[in-house]
């Protein structure tokens, strides 16, 4: 038997068995008395009775065990020059220093801090002083506009919130700083106290009585306890929220002692991570794959741990990403597929690779979107190195389906992660709860209990986390996900069932869009759908019914609703094409047809439903908004001409 067979079959038929193995991953204060509380399913308990801290895990045991010296962080910064090396003595050191200045602020065990923070140190320095002091996290991305992130601080009702004065995009230098005043201005919750970090790029201005820079925190904040404050293996280490079908974002809570587990396992089994090696997750610490692969993950398992405040073209080129791992002698990249066709667009004929030193690359891994077969192919021909997909989500924190790098590699297969990780028994299931034969596509569920380290609720609503993930069949856990097994056994995943889109790798709601656009006073209604893209992979593409004897010119409108979702959404969202049409196609009981609408501009075949109301309404979309057929181009004797 295979060593992933046998570890794969273990973790399902012996959960308990192999996560307690695992547990000896960590450095527990309490040893767990329970590997499992299965005693309220569908609510799982990981490791009950275990007490600990994830920041001493992360830190503070790497220190005393003598690796003070090593890098933990690598900070490369292409949009503002900088570069540092921080030890992790040295982070510890800051890490202590924030705590200091969190507790000043009367932040205790428990309490909730929100970060609104670019891609600095300081970002991975205020997490960790949050897990220091048991406080709770939730970082918020900084493409968000003020009433997403007044959104979450509503949910969260955050003792502190964390900010710097700007975030740095290519060629515009973003102030976080008014977006958080207007933030907490439309906030129920607003937190007593805002921490400032004054970049040179902009300066911010403070608000009397309410905001303190951050050196000034760390200031008041000399001689209080820094000490590791031991938690429960199940208190919630951070919260963080993702796009659902409805405006509302989810608060996904992550606990401390299952996550740490996760973390310290994945990072060795699924990333073939070992200690002092190099390690790169090219994403945002504003997204999953940052908190996991940016900062707990390679931290917690004793990496050097890259965090990039760059693009991947623009900053200053195409070559940026190459420069990064020759320089810092990079073993394993982690990106989206879009980073990766962003590039290929902009040097086609792969110059800029060439010009550095790629010999320290082991592995190329890809996760937060589908991987396309192009991509996939083009990647692995200029680096070199297997290209390795991973399916996962916010809400499982580490990945679903994987290629084990460190337990067992397997052959590679364009269009799929490959296979289960272990702990996760996946099951594709028919809309009726049964498992479909292999190729037959299903919606991907995952078998209860999810392993350590995935979501334990959403954040104080116990009844949607049940009613979004647990109930559809129930026994199972819903990804959002349809996709189908091959015989292998591996798992291809082939897009969302709910109205969930993925945008240049970023996770977005065209519920939430529609929300806002449906404010507008000019609008009846309106549907927004995630149409193709060729460089990120979906865009939203909206279609509006104006109220009637609405007679304004429809370009100024269309405007307005672009505007309008740039402004309380984010520009992230990147929606800019919006259509005035006179009626959208609907099911007789008035649910409107997206999914056929998106097929349509993708220009695929469409079956019209036999519950709708009026199909003339879809042929007049369909006329309107189908792209037009490629004309066939003549053959000549060398090929098409
Ligand atoms: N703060 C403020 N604004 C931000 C932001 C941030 N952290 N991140 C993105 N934005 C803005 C951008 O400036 C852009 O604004 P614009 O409309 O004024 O140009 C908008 O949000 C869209 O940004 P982005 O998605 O980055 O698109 P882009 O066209 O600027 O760049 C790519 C295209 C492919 C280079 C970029 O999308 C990319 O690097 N994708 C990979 C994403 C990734 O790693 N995701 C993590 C999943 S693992
Ligand atoms: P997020 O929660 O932001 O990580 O987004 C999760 C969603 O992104 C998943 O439900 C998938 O739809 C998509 N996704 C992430 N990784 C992959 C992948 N490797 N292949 C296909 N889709 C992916």
């Amino acid at each position: 038997m295979t060593a992933y067979r046998s570890q794969f079959d273990r973790s399902i038929e012996d959960p308990v068995g192999f996560w307690s193995d695992q547990a000896d991953l960590v450095e527990w204060s309490v040893p767990p008395d329970r590997v499992l509380d299965d005693s309220r399913p569908p609510f799982y308990r990981w490791f009950e009775g275990g007490r600990l801290n994830t920041c001493h895990n992360a830190l503070d045991r790497h220190v005393a065990g003598g690796r003070g010296d090593v890098t933990a962080l690598i900070h490369d910064s292409p949009v503002t020059g900088a570069k540092l090396e921080i030890s992790y003595a040295d982070l510890l050191d800051r890490v202590e220093q924030f705590a200091g200045a969190l507790r000043a602020q009367g932040v205790r065990r428990g309490d909730r801090v929100v970060v609104y923070l670019p891609m600095i140190p300081e970002v991975v320095v205020a997490m960790l002083a949050c897990a220091r002091i048991g406080a709770i996290h939730s970082v918020v991305f900084g493409g968000f506009a003020a009433q997403e992130l007044a959104m979450r601080v509503d949910d969260m009702r955050p003792a502190v919130l964390v900010t710097a004065s700007c975030g740095i995009e290519p060629g515009r230098v973003v102030e976080y700083k008014p977006i958080v005043d207007a933030a907490l201005d439309l906030a129920s919750y607003p937190p007593d106290t805002v921490i400032v970090v004054q970049r040179p790029q902009a300066e911010a201005t403070l608000v009397a009585g309410r905001d303190v820079l951050w050196e000034e925190a760390v200031e008041a904040g000399r001689g209080a306890d820094v000490s590791c404050v031991e938690v429960e293996a199940t208190d919630p280490l951070y919260v963080l929220y993702t796009s659902g079908t409805t405006g509302k974002p989810k608060g996904i809570v992550r606990d401390n002692g299952g996550h740490a587990v996760a973390m310290a396992w994945s990072m060795r089994h699924v990333y073939g991570m070992s200690p002092g090696d190099v390690w790169w997750a090219a994403s945002d610490v504003g997204w999953v794959v940052g908190h996991s692969y940016i900062v707990y993950g390679p931290l917690i398992a004793g990496l050097t741990t890259v965090l990039y405040e760059g693009k991947p073209v623009g900053t200053p080129d195409a070559g940026a990403f190459f420069r990064v791992v020759a320089e810092h002698r990079v073993n394993a990249l982690f990106t989206a597929p879009t980073a990766l066709r962003a590039i290929r667009r902009a040097d086609p004929e792969s110059v800029l690779v060439r010009e550095h030193d790629l010999s320290s690359l082991r592995t190329l891994f890809q996760a937060g979107e589908r991987l396309d077969p192009g991509t996939f192919e083009w990647a692995g021909e200029v680096l070199g190195v297997p290209v390795v997909d991973n399916w996962w989500q916010t809400e499982t924190g580490w990945p679903i389906v994987a290629n084990l790098r460190g337990l067992e590699p397997m052959p590679l297969k364009s269009g799929s992660p490959s296979v289960p990780v272990p702990g996760f028994d996946v099951q594709v299931l028919d809309p009726g709860g049964r498992p479909v034969a292999s190729g037959q596509e299903g919606a991907i569920c995952v078998r209860l209990p999810l392993p350590p380290g995935t979501l334990t609720t959403l954040w104080g609503d116990d009844d949607r986390y049940v009613a979004s993930y647990l109930s559809e069949h129930p026994g199972y856990y819903m990804s959002g996900d349809s996709g189908y097994r091959d015989e292998d056994g591996y798992v291809f995943v082939m897009g969302r069932t709910d109205d969930v889109i993925n945008v240049a790798g970023h996770r977005l709601s065209t519920g939430a869009m529609e929300a806002v656009i449906a404010r507008h006073p000019d609008v009846a209604e309106c549907a927004v759908v995630g149409a193709a893209d060729d460089l990120k992979g979906q865009l939203p593409r909206g279609f509006v019914v104006l109220k009637s004897g609405v007679d304004r010119p429809h370009g100024e409108i269309v405007d307005e609703l672009v505007q309008k979702v740039r402004d309380e959404i984010g520009a992230v969202a990147a929606f800019r094409v919006v259509d005035v049409v006179d009626a959208l196609p609907k099911t007789r009981s008035g649910k409107i047809l997206r999914r056929s609408m998106r097929d349509i501009v993708d220009g695929k075949a469409v079956a019209v439903p036999p519950t709708i109301e009026d199909a003339s309404v879809l042929e007049r979309i369909r006329a309107d908004f189908a792209p037009a057929p490629t004309p066939s181009r003549p053959i000549t004797e060398e090929g098409t001409a």
